[in-house]
Parts: C-alpha cells; structure tokens; sequence
C-alpha cells in the first residue's frame, strides 16, 4: 500500500475550529515538519488559540468520540505521551497505550509493519515513537489510518516543532525575522531538525547554532536549511552568543544515541544554562527554551526567571497545539 502521507495544502481563510470541521485539512499522516508551509501551520496554531480556554472541559466538544488512539511508544517519553493522551481524553476520545517493546510481539520479532497493520483494525490513529529513523513512515506506508510521528531516533520530531514554534510566535509576536540561538546536541537532537525545518518556512531568521565540534548539525541538513533561505551560525564559544537573541533553545545531550558512555560523558557538560550565563549573554527579552527532559544543562536556578518558558508555556501549549491537529486530521 502507498503512502497516505500528503503534502499540506492551501488552506481556505476564516475561522479555523468551524474550517477543521470541513473535509479539507488535506493531511493524513504527520511524519517531517517538511510536510507543513507557512498556511497549514498558521491553520493549526489558530485552531491551538481556540483551545486555549480549556478550563471548561465540558465545552471542548467530542471530536474524538467514539474514536481510539494507539500510542506506541517504544522508547522513553513524558511529556509528549502524556501530552497527546491528555489531548486525546480532552477531546472525548480513547487510548491504547503501548510503552514497552517487550509487551509487544515485536520482541518475538514480528515486524513493525506487521504490528501496524493489526492496530489499524483496531483503532482510528497510531502516534509513535521508536529508536530507528524512518521507523514510523515504515508503519503509516502500510496502514490507511493516520500515523503521527513522535519522535523516530534522531530524525524528526513534528509535534514538538508545532508547540515550539506556536510558543515562539505567541511570546515575540512572529515567525519571520528572528534571531536566535539553538544549543546542545544539534547532531542528534530530533526536536532541533524539526525547529529548523519549521523556521525555514519564514523569512529572514538568523540561528546561532552552539554545540561542540562532534555535536553540530549534519552537514547535509545543514545545507538544505541554508538553501531554504536560514542563516546559521556555527559557534563553539558562549562569548559568541549575540546579546539580543529573540530565543534561546537549548537541548540535552542525547546520551543513548552515543556508542559508548566515555564519548558521551567527554561532551555532556560543556554548555549549561545558568544565571551568570544568562546575565551576560541573554537580552531582557529572551525567551528561553527546552523540549525537555533537561539532564543538568539548565541550572534550575533559572527556572523562576520569567523568561524561562520550558515549565511555563511550553507544556500547555503541547497540549493546545495537538488536540489542534488531532481534530484537524481526525475531523477531516
Ligand atoms: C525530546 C525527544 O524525545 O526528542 N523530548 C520531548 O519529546 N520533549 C527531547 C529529548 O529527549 O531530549
């Protein structure tokens, strides 16, 4: 079976809630931030806005009645599980939570295909998360539901790109024009490639990227962002940092993709967040950023400055953002 993967179209002008309740959103699966363009996204943070009022949970309509969502998750998660299962209950529908391989008949070597196949007859969507790059294309390639990429090893990580994103044009306002700066482990860092894919859709925005030598982007990605039209900025020095950053996102050091500890421990440590490094570096207006979890790299010194958005906007938001595109893709 083919792909159901397609391309985000032209969205219709208007009130985005009453629009995803049209057969219009022209998106199935989501699996690279590349899928998006500037409408389809501005689609979904409108219809994220709307949900924004969610203390009256009553009054959050049932989208996902009678619907039920597979979450596979066969590698660690927190917030973006519990994220999407919170979306998926808000909304009036259910879930199949999977979180182990070894609970799955994976570990007798069934294959992924195989595994998708059976939730497609038994529920609506799949969200996953797995190690291997590619993984879940190779699942939404053979089944007609959707299937929502959350994390597939170091390639892509869509819904964060969408939180990330929504929480940066809500705190400064815009998307185009932006300077700023992304640190940690470019390298591997999933929620980075998506950032930047989802960056290159404006214009003029300027990225200071700041990792180690063996943590920086791969140079291929690299060029496709550049050739998009973002102007990146290898640093390897925190004097380096501009001073009037529109945003900082910092990133952990993605210890399980390394191939041993000794290579991991070498880089863990070498850029931490802390209050003299904001001080000398960050604007007054600096948002500051996370995907979580942080792993020592933010001193929590600098949680209660009110810059810091990574245990402020950015958990709700996720939450907004997702049962945004959940009833787009679902209601569609
Ligand atoms: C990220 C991930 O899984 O890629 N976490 C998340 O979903 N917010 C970031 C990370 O694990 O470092």
């Amino acid at each position: 079976m083919e792909s159901k993967t397609i391309l985000l179209e032209t969205m219709d002008s208007g009130n985005p809630y009453n629009e995803s309740l049209s057969p219009d959103f022209g998106i199935h699966n989501v699996l690279s931030l590349t899928q998006f363009d500037k409408k389809s996204l501005e689609k979904i943070f409108n219809a994220a806005s709307d949900f924004k009022p969610i203390q009256d949970k009553k009054d959050l309509g049932d989208v996902l009645k009678g619907k039920i969502i597979a979450l596979l998750f066969f590698e660690p998660s927190t917030r973006t599980r519990g994220s999407f299962e919170t979306a998926i209950k808000y909304l009036g529908g259910q879930t199949i939570l999977v979180e182990n391989p070894q609970n799955t008949s994976v570990a007798k070597g069934e294959t992924l295909e195989d595994t998708g196949r059976v939730f497609s007859f038994l529920c609506d969507a799949i969200v996953m998360r797995h190690p291997q790059e590619g993984s879940v294309k190779r699942v939404a390639d053979v089944v007609d539901i959707p299937v929502i990429n959350a994390g597939d090893g170091t390639f892509e990580h869509p819904t964060q790109a969408l939180l990330d994103l929504f929480t940066i044009k809500e705190k400064t306002g815009k998307l185009e024009g932006l300077k700023g700066l992304i640190a940690g482990d470019l390298k591997n860092g999933r929620t980075v490639h998506s950032l930047l894919q989802g960056l290159s859709l404006y214009k003029n925005n300027k990225v200071y990227l700041l990792s180690t030598p063996s943590l920086k982007l791969n140079p291929e990605l690299k060029h496709e962002i550049e050739n998009k039209g973002v102007t990146l900025n290898e640093i390897e020095k925190v004097t380096d940092i501009p001073k009037d950053c529109d945003f900082w996102y910092w990133t952990r050091v993605q210890k399980e993709r390394f191939a041993n500890e000794e290579d991991y421990r070498a880089v863990k440590n070498n850029f931490i967040l802390n209050k003299d490094l904001l001080n000398k570096y960050a604007g007054e207006k600096t948002i500051l950023m996370h995907p979580l979890p942080r792993v020592g790299e933010i001193a929590e010194e600098v949680d209660s400055d009110l810059r810091a958005l990574y245990f402020r906007e950015q958990i709700p938001n996720g939450l907004y953002v997702r049962m945004a595109l959940l009833t787009l893709i679902l209601n569609s």
